[in-house]
C-alpha cells in the first residue's frame, strides 16, 4: 500500500492504474476507522481494480470547534488496517494540501439538506459537499462508497454529484452494528 499526502502525488497513482485498465473506487473517511469502514473497503476492493481510501478530518463540516478538537485521530492503527485489507492507496493529506485557499462554495443542496441533522448541524452538509467533491475531482473514481449509517449524507451527496454533473457511481453500503444492536461509529469511543 501506498501512502500518498499530496494531491500531485494521488493524480500519478491513478492515472498509473487507469494507464492499466483498473477501475478506481475511493472510500472517503474521517479515519478511526472499523468494521463498518472496512465493509466500505472490501466492497471497493471486490469491484474496482485500484481502491483508494481517504482518511482525512474535514474542518469544514464541523460547526462545534470542539467537536473537530476531540474527533478521534488514529492513523497508524488505520495504515495498519488498510495496508493488511490490501488496499492499494491511503490518501492522507494535510488540511493545507485539500484547502490551499478557503472554499467558499456553498452548494444548493435542497430541502433534504435543511431537516434532521441539516438543521441540527448549520453548514454540515455544505461542508461534507465540499470535501467530498474535492475528493472526487482529485481521484476521479468510477465510484465511491458511503455507509447508509449516515443516510442522509447518501443524499446529499448524491444531490452533489447531480448538481456537479460528476461522472462517479455512489454505492451505499449496510449498516455494520456492535453485537447489541448499536451501529459501528468512529465516535462511540466516546460512549461510557
Ligand atoms: O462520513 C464521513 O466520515 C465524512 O462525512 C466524509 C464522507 C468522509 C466526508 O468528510
Amino acid at each position: 500500500m501506498e501512502i500518498i499526502r499530496t494531491v500531485r502525488g494521488l493524480h500519478k497513482a491513478v492515472a498509473d492504474a487507469r494507464s492499466k485498465n483498473r477501475s478506481i473506487g475511493l472510500v472517503p473517511t474521517m479515519g478511526a476507522l472499523h468494521a463498518g469502514h472496512m465493509s466500505l473497503v472490501g466492497r471497493s476492493m471486490k469491484e474496482n481494480g485500484f481502491t483508494v481510501v481517504s482518511v482525512f478530518v474535514n474542518p469544514t463540516q464541523f460547526n462545534n470547534p470542539d467537536d473537530l478538537r476531540t474527533y478521534p485521530r488514529t492513523e497508524e492503527a488505520d495504515c495498519r488496517l488498510l495496508e493488511a485489507a490490501g488496499v492499494d492507496v491511503a490518501f492522507i493529506p494535510t488540511v493545507e494540501e485539500m484547502y490551499p485557499e478557503p472554499d467558499t462554495r456553498v452548494f444548493d443542496l435542497g430541502p433534504v439538506a435543511q431537516v434532521m441533522e441539516g438543521a441540527m448541524r448549520p453548514g454540515h452538509f455544505n461542508g461534507v459537499a465540499q470535501v467530498v467533491s474535492r475528493l472526487m475531482v482529485m481521484a476521479s473514481p468510477d465510484r465511491a462508497y458511503f455507509g447508509e449509517k449516515d443516510f442522509q449524507q447518501i443524499a446529499v451527496i448524491r444531490r452533489m454529484v447531480e448538481i456537479e454533473k460528476l461522472p462517479v457511481e455512489i454505492v451505499d453500503c449496510p449498516i455494520c452494528r456492535e453485537p447489541d444492536g448499536l451501529a459501528l461509529s468512529s465516535r462511540n469511543v466516546r460512549l461510557t
